[in-house]
């Protein structure tokens, strides 16, 4: 069993559906409205569990109503919440979602997982790292943790997969000590400003991973470009399809599967993933998604 430590964000997404997004200063009429445990850190860290490994999250929740079901949530999905603290007088994080015209637009107001610092790790959370295989971490919590946490995880000899979402540019250092970074397009033009794509491949072979969406992922093996193909499916809800496909990449890479094939098995899982509801409603078990494979 693989044992990963997730750093991040755990959240309440806030999910309404309208057939069209409003623009500034128009009112539109939706058709649902429904609250779901979501957060790129929390999102991670259930995929991961669900494909058996074993997960300990590192994160902060408010004081409110909405901490209870974010704690409540990992528990059901094996999640170990040891250091999961509360932060007082802090809302929980929340994530404010429009489905509408096939794709999502989404407000993240971070509240209490600004208080993932690296104050709060190393004087709370270091011995969640003892004996992990891999870390997994994300941009919903403060850059300095990001920093921090590349930093601990190179001295303890641990892989580090740093999934670069939201965007927002990083020292090189993190770069450097990261083992595996999965930038969307979007976010690897405002991670590697002075560099096309192509040349930021070249330069991080087997390390740097660009999620093309339905088109696949693209990465340079050492001698070669490569594109591992998505799946087809029938897609309903695209949130947390990123955070599935990390999750699933880590837990294979940390299971010892060679690069390509860890590509493969966390796009399938990925693909699964679009098919319900909610950023965690589609995430697969293990078992469905090797059956597909
Ligand atoms: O990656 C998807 C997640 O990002 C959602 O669950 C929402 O919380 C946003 O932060
Ligand atoms: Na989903």
């Amino acid at each position: 069993m693989a044992k990963i430590v997730v750093v991040g964000s755990s959240s309440i997404d806030l999910v309404v559906t309208a057939s069209k997004r409003p623009g500034a200063g128009e009112t539109v009429l939706g058709e649902s409205f429904k609250t779901v445990p979501g957060g790129k850190g929390a999102n991670q860290a259930v995929a991961a569990a669900r494909l058996g490994a074993e997960v300990t999250m590192i994160g902060r929740v408010g004081d409110d109503h909405f901490a209870e079901q974010i704690l409540d949530n990992f528990k059901q999905n094996r999640v170990s919440v040891t250091y999961v603290e509360p932060v007082t007088h802090r809302e929980s994080g929340t994530a404010h979602i429009v489905l509408a015209e096939g794709d999502n637009s989404i407000v993240v107001v971070k509240a209490a997982n600004d208080e993932v610092t690296p104050d709060y790790i190393s004087s709370r959370a270091v011995d969640a790292f003892s004996g992990a295989d891999m870390v997994l971490i994300q941009q919903e919590i403060p850059e300095e943790t990001v920093v921090y946490v590349s930093r601990l995880a190179k001295q303890l000899g641990i892989p580090l997969l740093l999934n670069p979402a939201p965007a927002r540019a990083i020292p090189q250092e993190v770069v450097e000590n990261a083992a595996y970074i999965t930038p969307n397009e979007h976010e690897a033009k405002i991670l590697f400003t002075d560099l096309s794509i192509a040349e930021a491949l070249r330069k991080y072979p087997n390390k740097l991973f660009i999620t093309e969406g339905s088109k696949g992922v693209r990465y340079f093996d050492g001698a070669e470009e490569v594109l591992v193909p998505s799946y087809k499916v029938e897609v309903v809800d695209t949130t947390g399809a990123g955070d599935t496909f990390n999750a699933a990449f880590a837990v294979a890479l940390a299971e010892g599967k060679p690069v390509y094939d860890s590509v493969r098995f966390a796009n399938r899982a990925a693909s699964l993933s679009v098919t319900r509801f909610g950023a965690q409603g589609g995430m697969p078990q293990r078992q469905e998604v090797e059956e597909q494979m």
